[in-house]
């Protein structure tokens, strides 16, 4: 068994309903924040944390998106043969990894995709990382995650504390001991209603498993929703491996929104060098 953390699955065979109409024919991983889709800022964060195979767990209508993780030949040769540069193609034609598609035939909820990929994860430590999450840091979320457990070791999710009236939309964890950025997790709630939540802590979409999960999964126990929950199957093994969150050192962007996902195009347009000034000068003048 591994004890490094090589493989990462990305759930994203949903609907993307709350982008509608954006969504209709496009996965909501291929819209854009900036120049890049969605999916690139987290396959580019978990290969910056040494991830070596990327798992996507799709659907139907989905194709793009593993399409965009191919060497684009025809546009390549064609746009060589015309003289043009290629630069803009640059930051979408580094190494990947190995890419692996395998479907989750039916909408079950966030457990049952990540179980859609038992046997490609098989028996090691894996990474999941939902894309809707933009997380935007140096070292990136996923690297900050992989340093901090290869110090503790077991399962690890991030955290940051949301409003109280917003634990409807997370899990929430009941917290144990504190050390520095690292909070013990002592129990696990799907979306809880605020005077139910035992804290203010929330789950955002970045966490390193034992594989351990897949067997409790295996239950297909339907939890809030109606959905197959991995906070829930993650609950069960609470106290039977060691389990942390970590606060990172990032700005979250919840892009499965419309509001999160304008906000994000914003906030990483004004970061960009080449972008940034004009963007600002704009806003101002609105
Ligand atoms: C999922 C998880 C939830 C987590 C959230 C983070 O919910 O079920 O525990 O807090 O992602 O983005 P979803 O946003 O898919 O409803």
């Amino acid at each position: 068994m591994s004890n490094r953390v090589r493989k990462a699955v990305f759930p994203v065979a949903g609907l993307g309903t709350r982008l509608l109409p954006a969504t209709k024919t496009m996965p909501k991983e291929m819209l854009t924040i900036v120049d890049r889709p969605l999916i690139q800022y987290a396959v580019d964060e978990a290969r910056e944390a040494g991830i070596e195979q990327m798992i996507f767990v799709t659907g139907r209508g989905k194709a793009a998106l593993v399409d965009y993780f191919d060497m684009a030949f025809e546009l390549e040769t064609t746009m060589r043969d015309a003289g043009k540069s290629l630069d803009a193609l640059a930051s979408a034609r580094t190494d990947y990894g190995e890419i692996v598609a395998v479907r989750q035939q039916e909408p079950l909820g966030l457990g049952h995709a990540v179980w859609c990929a038992r046997h490609i994860v098989g028996d090691e430590p894996f990474a999941v990382l939902l894309p809707d999450d933009l997380m935007a840091g140096t070292p990136g979320a996923l690297k900050q995650m992989v340093d901090a457990w290869e110090q503790v070791g077991g399962n690890m999710l991030c955290t940051e504390e949301v409003p109280a009236e917003k634990t409807k939309s997370y899990g929430v964890i009941a917290p144990g001991r504190v050390d520095g950025d690292l909070t013990e997790v002592l129990g696990l709630v799907e979306k809880p209603d605020p005077q139910d939540a035992p804290s203010r802590l929330g789950v955002i979409g970045r966490y390193i498993l034992q594989p351990q999960v897949m067997q409790v999964l295996d239950a297909g126990t339907r939890g809030a929703g109606g959905e197959i929950q991995l906070t829930d199957a993650l609950a069960k093994v609470i106290g039977t491996q060691p389990f942390n969150a970590l606060k990172v050192n990032a700005v979250r962007h919840d892009c499965g929104d419309k509001l999160g996902f304008v906000l994000a195009n914003l906030a990483l347009a004004l970061e960009r060098p080449d972008l940034g000034p004009q963007v600002r000068e704009y806003l101002a003048s609105l």
